[in-house]
Order: structure tokens, then sequence, then C-alpha cells
């Protein structure tokens, strides 16, 4: 199960998202927002980092305006690793490199061919179990 959440900025290519997950039968839950309406991003931050660190969700995709805002926001949830993408490379690497789990797009910033190839690429991509990326996540919190 995937969790996906944005805010106004993130609306658009959220839908792009969903029905990309739905064409690949990649079960989602969307935390919002409903609609284009302003609204404010540090609500589904909070709301996709905790469905992701209590194991509801495996993943979570975080979509504002530049990806920015929400990603600063997740990442104060103890246990969450979210890595703003704007590319495939990126996506990759933070993956295999961080066990990232929860990946932060800018709706403003990348088109939604690129940003579906890079939510691709950041669930297929497996860590690395390498001993030494083991150690450094370990390091980030605690
Ligand atoms: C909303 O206008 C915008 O500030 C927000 O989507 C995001 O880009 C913040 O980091």
């Amino acid at each position: 199960m995937i969790a996906i959440g944005s805010d106004h900025g993130g609306f658009a290519l959220k839908q792009e998202i969903m029905k990309h997950l739905e064409e690949r039968g990649i079960a989602y839950k969307d935390f919002g927002c409903y609609e284009e309406a302003s609204c404010d991003y540090p609500v589904y931050a909070k709301e996709v980092g905790k469905a992701v660190v209590d194991g509801e969700c495996e993943f979570g995709i975080l979509i504002c305006g530049t990806g920015i805002g929400i990603s600063i926001t997740a990442n104060k949830i103890p246990g969450v690793r979210c890595a703003l993408c704007t590319d495939c490379f990126c996506a990759e690497a933070t993956r295999q490199h961080n066990n990232a789990n929860i990946l932060a797009l800018g709706g403003r910033v990348v088109g939604a061919g690129l940003a579906i190839k890079i939510v691709d690429t950041f669930l297929d991509t497996p860590f690395s179990n390498d001993e030494r990326h083991i150690r450094r996540i370990s390091q980030i919190e605690g």
C-alpha cells in the first residue's frame, strides 16, 4: 500500500500519479488534499509520514509546488526518510543508499511524464542492504 498526499500545488500531479498507480495495479491510499483550493502542506506531510512510520503503508509519495515544504515537514517525523527527487538517478540512489521511504515531488517543477518515471524508479528499486549504508542510516537518528 502506498500513502499519497499533496497540497494544492501538487494536486494535479497527484491525480496523474494515482491514475498511473491504478494502471500498474498498485494499491494506494489518498490522504488528501481532495480539491485544488489553497491548503497547508504540513497537514498532508504529517498524515502520510505517520502512515508510513506506523506501518500502515510501505511507502509514501508527497507532492507540493516545489516538493520542498512537504519534504522538510515529513523529515521531522522520526523514522521518515523523505527524498525530494527531480530525476531518476536520485530516485534510484535514494532507495539503494538511504532506504528512503517517502518520495517527494514538485508539482510545479517536474512534468507528469518525468514524475511517473521517477515514481516507478523509486518503487521498483530495492534497498542495497549494504553494510555501509545500513551503518549510515542508523546514524541519522539516535
Ligand atoms: C504553495 O503555494 C507552495 O508554497 C507549496 O506548494 C510548496 O511549494 C512549499 O514548499
